[in-house]
């Protein structure tokens, strides 16, 4: 069930059967010459609409711009600040915690976004300690590949040049949702260098195609549909598990 989809009666009815949802998070910023702006915020909503399409779960809109400092120096990113990013992350979780949901699941696409949503959660925390009152609702963070075995899988699929950043995982996720939008260039070298991740000119100076570590090269729309279909099971698995943690 997309919460974007429904309507408020819908959603106030769901909450007599579930008081989860699950919020897609990512960022909207450079992956190499061929992976799409858009790469790490369409692989968690693919997965999640695709776990909404056989489970009776909630899924919120996209969280879609995240922690991109570091990728500025390439047109199309677009990036929160981290305090501004923080600030964004407790205000949607406190919207829906006020609603009673009592499990708020955010499924992460950008491995820049984890330090800033583990401070948002102890933000949301914060609030709630420093005035004396139980938190009426629990944050819960995980990343696509974290899921129960995704990373093996990509790593069956990709042996060599995964990388870090534009890796041919999460460009093979979007392959599979959007293969009209799939792109190709000549990669030299053909897996990237990697190093440290500092400013966006220093990133630029170190990774110039934008690469980290990846052979996007070896993604196939195949293999994403792998992913996809493991990924949205596993988040079905993990998401019952949040859900029937004892009420606070
Ligand atoms: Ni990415």
């Amino acid at each position: 069930m997309l919460l974007a989809k429904s309507t408020w009666p819908e959603i106030e009815a769901f909450l007599g059967r579930s008081t989860a949802v699950v919020i897609p998070i990512g960022s909207n910023e450079q992956h190499g010459p061929t992976g799409l702006l858009g790469t790490d915020w369409m692989c968690p909503e693919i997965i999640a609409h695709e776990a909404q399409s056989g489970a009776d779960i909630l899924v919120a809109p996209t969280f879609n711009i995240g922690m991109a400092q570091h990728h500025l120096g390439f047109p199309g990113t677009i990036s929160l600040k981290p305090s501004t990013f923080i600030a964004a992350v407790g205000d949607w979780a406190r919207s829906l915690g006020g609603h009673g949901f009592t499990r708020i699941y955010f499924l992460n696409g950008h491995g820049g976004n984890v330090a800033s949503i583990e401070a948002a959660f102890s933000e949301i925390y914060a609030g709630y300690s420093f005035s004396g009152q139980r938190a009426p609702f629990a944050c819960r963070l995980k990343n696509w590949w974290d899921l129960n075995g995704v990373t093996a899988l990509a790593n069956r699929q990709f042996p060599s040049g995964h990388g870090t950043h534009a890796t041919p995982s999460e460009i093979a996720v979007t392959q599979w949702a959007y293969p009209d939008a799939i792109k190709a260039a000549n990669y030299a070298p053909q897996i990237a260098p990697n190093g440290p991740i500092r400013e966006a000119l220093d990133f630029r100076a170190r990774y110039p195609d934008g690469r980290m570590g990846s052979d996007p090269a070896q993604a196939t729309p195949e293999k994403g549909g792998e992913l996809v279909k493991l990924a949205a099971s596993s988040l079905i698995s993990d998401l019952a598990a949040f859900a029937a943690e004892p009420p606070v």
